[in-house]
């Protein structure tokens, strides 16, 4: 890991995506199958050291999105570029080098560190993979990981069942840091913790991300968490962008329906004019029956003729992008 002086911090954006759609074939009945669209056209630009917060309920496609950004899947339509790189141009062979640059970090620590493996083989693995080191300078880099993540030279030896939650969290992002990365993609990353806990992680990964100009995408259904963390805010729904947007416009001056709504339900964020509240009622619609026009209109308090017939596309308004038709309507 090594930290980026301030005048080497690029402006471009080191992670673009460019309409990304995943869709699945799911069987359905004994013979049929179905397509379910998972991700719609989704489109964000990230740029070095900073932090884009996806929010959504369950359901909504901010796990699929993840995995087409970390390249573990192959997006159905659209571009994924990585400092300037257009992935889709390698096809399923994608270089190493390439897909070091993009590390994640997943919710459960318990589940993705290998129980067989002590600490120091855990952070080690990836080096002796993606690196050229030998043995004793890789043991250098593992001892300076471990120490920037708050891990203490005695924990080396130990095995993941041996660590708190919050411990292993540590571990786990420490093994995502120690390549270099240029992207971290934290799926859920504290929401498996003690809410005591959840901050210093929060905080481990502010502070890292100060020192190594590394950018985050940052998946949380909690929007006091994202309110901590964000830079920008992607609100999703149904697999598309219904919101996104500097983080002071999306919380303070939401403009999609659907984003109040959340918010609503987030009482450290909720506004206090309870004429800005909005209720959010019923369920995410099935995937394999989507609604028509806009996919949030069966729950959408603001829903008109419109809504129901012709599908909302994302465009500015008030500084921010928002797919409503009734977007000019919702200030306040
Ligand atoms: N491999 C798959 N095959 C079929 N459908 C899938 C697959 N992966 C995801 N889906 C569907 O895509 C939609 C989005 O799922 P996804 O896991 O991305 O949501 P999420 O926002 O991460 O939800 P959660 O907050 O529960 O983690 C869901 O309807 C899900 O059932
Ligand atoms: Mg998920």
């Amino acid at each position: 890991m090594s930290a980026v002086p301030e005048e080497k911090i690029n402006s471009q954006p080191v992670l673009v995506a460019d309409q990304l759609s995943k869709h699945y074939t799911v069987r359905r009945g004994l013979f049929g199958h179905a397509q379910v669209n998972a991700l719609n056209g989704v489109s964000f630009a990230l740029g070095q050291g900073k932090t884009l917060a996806v929010v959504g309920e369950s359901g909504s496609g901010k796990s699929t999105l993840a995995r087409q950004l970390t390249m573990i899947e192959t997006p159905s339509v659209g571009v994924l570029t990585i400092d300037g790189e257009r992935v889709e141009r390698f096809g399923s062979q994608v270089p190493p080098e390439l897909r070091r640059r993009v590390q994640m970090v997943f919710q459960n620590p318990f589940a993705s560190l290998n129980p067989r493996k002590t600490i120091a083989q855990t952070l080690d693995e990836p080096l002796a993979i993606n690196t050229g080191l030998g043995r004793d300078e890789r043991a250098v880099k593992v001892a300076e990981a471990m120490r920037v993540v708050g891990l203490r030279p005695e924990h080396a030896r130990r095995y993941p069942h041996m660590f708190s939650g919050g411990q292993r969290q540590r571990i786990a992002i420490a093994r995502a840091m120690i390549v270099d990365p240029r992207i971290v993609v934290a799926d859920e990353p504290v929401s498996a913790l003690d809410v005591s806990i959840q901050a210093q992680i929060l905080n481990l990964f502010m502070d890292l991300q100060q020192r190594y100009q590394v950018s985050f995408v940052f998946i949380s259904h909690n929007l006091s968490v994202v309110e901590h963390v964000a830079d920008e805010v992607l609100v999703m729904y149904f697999g598309r962008v219904a919101e996104l947007g500097d983080k002071r416009l999306v919380l303070s001056r939401p403009r999609h329906p659907y984003t109040r709504s959340l918010l609503s339900a987030t009482p450290a964020l909720r506004a206090s004019d309870r004429r800005l509240q909005v209720r959010l009622s019923g369920e995410l619609p099935s995937p394999l029956n989507p609604p028509s026009g806009c996919s949030f209109h069966p729950r959408c308090p603001m829903a008109i003729e419109r809504c129901r017939r012709e599908e909302p596309e994302l465009r500015e308004v008030d500084g921010r992008k928002v797919a409503c038709h009734r977007a000019e309507e919702t200030e306040g």
